[in-house]
């Protein structure tokens, strides 16, 4: 579904505040993939995501997706087939405008049928869609997303990205900024949801214990590189103790260099 061919990205080239933030990473994801992925701040993780789905160009190297080079094509194209979840809850939904408008907009991927194309039917089928977040949102319709609290505003958004029907879905620590509580809820609500419209998903999380559990696949990344990637068995039987020394592995190797470089 998704191939990267040795995706680079450096900010600033030629300037003193130059920055390889990729380096050369090649990635294949197959149709129905569920792919963690993990690494300390400043790894690379949302500069990844943002190359595929092209808010920033790669250096150099191709992104081929469904089998068409898509390494040029504009972000607004990429998006009608590409969803994109943020830590963020306010991003993804537009806080002054009531929920029925945004869901419609989702639907219709554009604000040029919102008027023709909202009625009671429809309102029915979002009642449906929103019962099932059991945040009581289906007695909401008319109100502003703004009203919204962060938890059920994020719930809001996985439930629009899904209902646009993408075909591959980046969640960048979507669950980072919601409470223990909500951060379950939406995390469930993504395991549904990915289930009932078959999307392919990557998931960036902080969150080492959902890496393990959730997902065929697990990234490890570290300085722009992918230094550890599981699937299958192997990611099955993936504990927490295997991946902190791997962590640590990695880490102790890097110390060694930097000494080297010192030296
Ligand atoms: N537009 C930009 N210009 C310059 N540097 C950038 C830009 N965007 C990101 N970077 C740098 O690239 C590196 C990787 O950033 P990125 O946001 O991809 O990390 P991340 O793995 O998502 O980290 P986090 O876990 O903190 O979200 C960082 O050092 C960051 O400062
Ligand atoms: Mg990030």
């Amino acid at each position: 579904m998704l191939k990267l061919e040795k995706i680079s990205k450096t900010y600033s080239p030629g300037t003193v505040n130059e920055k390889r933030v990729l380096n050369g990473i090649s990635l294949d994801v197959k149709n129905g993939d569920f792919i963690t992925i993990i690494g300390s701040n400043g790894a690379g993780k949302s500069t990844l995501f943002n190359v595929i789905a092209g808010s920033a160009a790669p250096s150099s190297g191709k992104i081929i997706f469904e089998g068409r080079d898509v390494t040029k094509t504009p972000e607004y194209i990429r998006a009608r087939s590409m969803g994109r979840i943020f830590q963020n809850p306010l991003l993804g939904t537009s806080g002054n405008m009531s929920l029925e408008d945004n869901m419609t907009i989702c639907r219709k991927k554009g604000f040029k049928s919102l008027k023709i194309s909202l009625n009671d039917k429809l309102r029915e089928q979002f009642r449906a869609e929103l019962s099932r977040l059991n945040m009581g949102l289906e007695n909401r319709l008319k109100d502003n997303v703004e009203l919204l609290s962060g938890g059920q505003r994020q719930a809001l958004t996985l439930l629009m990205t899904a209902m646009s029907r993408p075909r591959l879905v980046l969640l960048d620590e979507h669950t980072a900024a919601l409470d223990p509580d909500n951060s379950n809820r939406v995390m469930d609500l993504t395991l549904q949801l990915r289930e009932e419209y078959s999307l392919t998903m990557m998931m960036v999380t902080h969150n080492m214990n959902h890496a393990i559990k959730y997902g065929n696949r697990l990234l490890m990344m570290d300085a722009g590189d992918i230094i550890f990637d599981v699937s299958g068995d192997e990611k099955k039987n993936l504990t927490m103790e295997t991946l902190m020394e791997k962590f640590r592995s990695i880490r102790k190797d890097r110390i060694a260099d930097d000494r080297l470089l010192l030296a």
